[in-house]
């Protein structure tokens, strides 16, 4: 039988803990600090409001509907239909999870290592300086990043071996609460903290000239560039360019409420990227420091941040914990799709499912990895093309093809599933999904 989730807020939970990862604690700020702050912020604001929750609410549903692995739900909902919509929606998916994840459990492993580091020196076991020389020192090292990694793949097989109820969805109802209590108390600390001040002026004030509306005239370049960012971030965040929110919607039972659902994902998802930054920023403009810092912000510069801090001991394991467990619950999703598909297809039980999903995505980490320390030269760091081209190109075309698919072959039952007589948006709902998603999305190929 298939699986569903036992209860509406575990299933809530749960697809806030996949799009809550990576992309809102790390991504997010640095990001933002990038790009202007409030600028940012604002734009991010209007993609998801405009077009993330529409989209999220359109893959839930025809998750919903088609109640089958991504591969088969173009057909079963609509069996007419070529088989090529399975086999390129498909493929393309199938791609993006194995594409992403090999970057993701990269990552992981730094947030796991680094928690490890900074317990050891809150409880005084150990005295390890988390600075820049540790970063490159952990980066440079295969067998070290091998050896977390590991770790992290091991602790998300055996949640995803549980399955959906006992697995994903208990973890989840353990940890996006504790997740959201150490945001909260961390960014409620910052508003209190001397110096922060200007860091919250610069994430909440939208400074018009970084949106590209200078004084006489209007940059398109800086508004279209400052645009497809905050798209591709909420397109990340909300886990859309994945098979993660066809698979969620499938396993949820009649009468879920899709639309309601989807508000409280984004919100939440919304709220935690904003709080995130509220504890990245303005500890980084307390200090003096730069914030356009890019990736290094998270793992070189806040550390130092915390080292000044009065309290910045427990600072540190609180921040790389809640990285830990935002990108733990995404992580998990990631592989979920993917173990779904392989039992439906080959059927095996969960178990072997997940055991030889996670070991297909080991060779890949491998590799990625020995490209990464540079153990191997295959003539680019496959680090960044990965990320490169699964962020600029392979979702935003799967995303492409569902929508095309959504939007012109299967929206009115779409609607149909989601109520459409008490739904106020049906026709912008219809409009983001055959017009205004594809022009943005082709427009973001054009010029990426
Ligand atoms: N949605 C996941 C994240 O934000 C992938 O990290």
């Amino acid at each position: 039988m298939r699986a569903t989730w036992g209860s509406k807020i575990g299933f809530i939970l749960a697809t806030a803990g996949s799009a809550i990862g990576l992309g809102n604690i790390w991504r997010f700020p640095y990001l933002a600090a990038q790009n202007g702050g409030g600028a940012f912020l604002l734009m991010y604001l209007l993609c998801v409001i405009f077009l993330g929750y529409f989209l999220l609410t359109a893959k839930l549903a025809f998750g919903h509907i088609a109640k089958t692995n991504f591969m088969d739900g173009f057909k079963v909902v609509k069996p007419d239909v070529s088989s090529l919509w399975g086999k390129i929606g498909g493929s393309l998916t199938l791609f993006n999870i194995f594409a992403v994840s090999s970057i993701y459990v990269i990552i992981i492993g730094w947030t796991l290592s680094y928690c490890v580091a900074a317990v050891n020196n809150l409880v005084g076991a150990a005295k390890i300086k988390i600075d820049e020389n540790l970063f490159t020192s952990l980066t440079s090292s295969y067998g070290e990043q091998l050896f977390w990694i590991l770790l992290c793949m091991t602790i998300a097989g055996l949640i995803l071996m549980k399955g959906v109820k006992s697995g994903i969805e208990k973890v989840s109802l353990y940890l996006m609460p504790i997740l959201f209590f150490l945001l909260l108390f961390m960014a409620g600390w910052m508003l209190f903290s001397p110096g922060t001040k200007n860091g919250f002026i610069y994430l909440f004030t939208p400074r018009w000239e970084e949106l590209g509306f200078l004084k006489h005239q209007f940059n398109w370049h800086q508004f279209s560039h400052l645009t497809l960012l905050a798209l591709g971030q909420a397109i990340y965040s909300l886990s859309l360019g994945l098979g993660t929110c066809f698979i969620y919607g499938s396993y949820l039972k009649e009468g879920s409420g899709i639309k309601k659902s989807a508000f409280w994902i984004v919100l939440l998802d919304t709220c935690v990227a904003i709080l995130a930054s509220m504890i990245v920023i303005p500890a980084v403009f307390a200090f003096d420091l730069q914030s356009n810092q890019g990736p290094a912000l998270s793992f070189i510069t806040l550390p130092f941040v915390f080292d000044k801090m009065i309290g910045g001991s427990f600072f540190m394991v609180a921040f790389f914990m809640l990285l830990f467990l935002g990108a733990l619950t995404s992580l998990i999703s990631i592989y979920e799709p993917a173990i779904n598909l392989v039992m439906e297809k080959l059927h095996l039980t969960r178990t072997k499912s997940t055991l030889t999903v996670l070991g297909f995505n080991l060779i890949l980490v491998l590799i990625v990895l020995a490209s990464f320390t540079h153990l191997l030269d295959f003539g680019k760091n496959l680090f960044d093309l990965v990320d490169y081209t699964t962020g600029t190109y392979t979702m935003g075309a799967m995303i492409l093809v569902y929508c095309i698919f959504m939007g012109w072959r299967i929206s009115p039952r779409l609607l149909r599933n989601l109520h459409n007589n008490k739904f106020i948006f049906k026709a912008y709902f219809r409009f983001v999904l055959k017009w205004l998603t594809p022009a943005v999305l082709v427009i973001l190929f054009f010029s990426a």
